[in-house]
């Protein structure tokens, strides 16, 4: 039987109203949860926050009065990638990231810096730089102007962004801009610089790709181990590990006895551990939308259940709130006029099976 059969109406009966969403809001009935995603972790000690950017916090009201409730933790979903900071060499662009800021700031959020050296979002003028010179001050200078203008505010850096090669590449990092120019060092090297900015933060590296039981991720989750081992045993400074969990429905299923090992090496490294950008990716959009919902609930319960019984891990970011912002919304999807449900928000703002979902697994999970 599913696990989530009992919980059937909390998952899908529930279609709340916008009053009973508001703030501090009556209880959802028939449980005894606190009406807020970040409650509902705090009960663990744990927290929960989403990924965002400033420019639609601003235009949408509803948008921010929902991260408000939910939210304790904020990520920049692209605001602080060196392409969206600095468009040149000689020109930064630091508006929207300490919009961004001002608004944890003002709010009490705490805030992960994402991410400085992901080599999807190095500008073109870095990697030529990169490129011709492997001059470690192009990486330096970044890392000061970045790492420094945040350092009393970002509590974790994502220091590097998904350094993974599935394929059988050198050591098993992807052979990226960064590779080439500074060979398997890169990521050390990545975690000293960040040090010597940011005396106080958390260091992590994060990565997606853990989740499922297929020989890609298999090869991924060992690969990952080898390196946290190699760099915990040189002594780098490293804190955390964000595991991103882009769960997909054509995966599964989801096996604990795959996941729980894969964490608890991971801590016995005395590494924590957050969950980064969690979302789900639907792949049969036929189906009625009330079953989609339920499949996407059912998912992100099953992964929870698992993940938040490790002491280790400290908390739970989604890749955003609301289906309509997600970057799940891709052009493939789009071109066959599908539309992705994979967050706990629909488009307007009304909580689907996956918040109820969330909200159960952080408020039971165990301190
Ligand atoms: O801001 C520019 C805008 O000026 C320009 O007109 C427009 C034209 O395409 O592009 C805009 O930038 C886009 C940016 O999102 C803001 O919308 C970039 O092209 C686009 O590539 C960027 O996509 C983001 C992507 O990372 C690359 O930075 C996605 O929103 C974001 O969800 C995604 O997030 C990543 C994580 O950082 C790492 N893990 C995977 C995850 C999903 O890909």
């Amino acid at each position: 039987m599913s696990r989530l059969a009992g919980r059937r109406e909390v998952l899908t009966g529930l279609a709340l109203t916008p009053a009973a969403l508001a703030w501090p809001g009556p209880r959802a009935k028939g449980t005894d949860l606190p009406a807020s995603l970040a409650r509902a972790a705090a009960r663990s000690g744990r927290y929960f926050g989403a990924a965002a950017r400033i420019d639609q916090l601003r235009a949408e009201e509803a948008l921010r009065r929902t991260f408000l409730r939910d939210c304790a933790w904020v990520t920049p979903e692209v605001h602080m990638k060196w392409d969206a900071l600095a468009p040149s060499p000689h020109q930064f662009a630091f508006e929207a990231a300490d919009g961004l800021a001002s608004f944890a700031k003002d709010h009490g959020l705490k805030l992960r810096g994402h991410a400085l050296l992901w080599d999807p979002s190095t500008p073109v003028w870095a990697k030529s730089a990169l490129a011709e010179g492997r001059d470690w001050a192009v990486v330096s200078r970044h890392f000061a102007a970045v790492v420094g203008r945040y350092r009393e505010q970002v509590d974790t850096w994502d220091v590097v962004n998904e350094p993974i090669d599935a394929g059988a590449g050198p050591r098993s990092l992807k052979p990226n801009v960064f590779f080439q120019a500074f060979g398997p060092d890169y990521i050390a090297r990545a975690l000293q610089e960040a040090r010597r900015h940011a005396p106080r933060a958390r260091l992590a590296i994060n990565e997606y790709g853990f989740d499922y039981d297929n020989p890609v991720e298999r090869r991924r989750r060992a690969a990952f181990l080898r390196l946290l081992h190699d760099l915990k045993s040189r002594g780098a400074p490293l804190d955390a590990v964000g595991l991103q969990a882009h769960l997909d429905l054509g995966k599964g299923p989801l096996k604990a006895e795959i996941i729980s090992p894969f964490l608890q090496r991971i801590a016995d490294l005395g590494l924590k551990i957050a969950i980064t950008e969690l979302d789900v990716r639907e792949r049969d959009f036929r189906l009625p939308l009330a079953e989609r919902d339920r499949r996407v609930a059912e998912e992100v319960r099953a992964y929870l259940d698992i993940v938040l019984a490790h002491p280790a891990v400290e908390g739970v970011t989604t890749w955003g709130l609301t289906d309509r912002l997600s970057w799940l919304q891709d052009q493939e999807t789009a071109a066959r006029g599908d539309h992705n449900r994979g967050l706990p928000y629909d488009g307007q703002f009304r909580p689907k099976p996956m918040y109820w979902a969330l909200r159960a697994a952080l408020a039971g999970a165990v301190a």
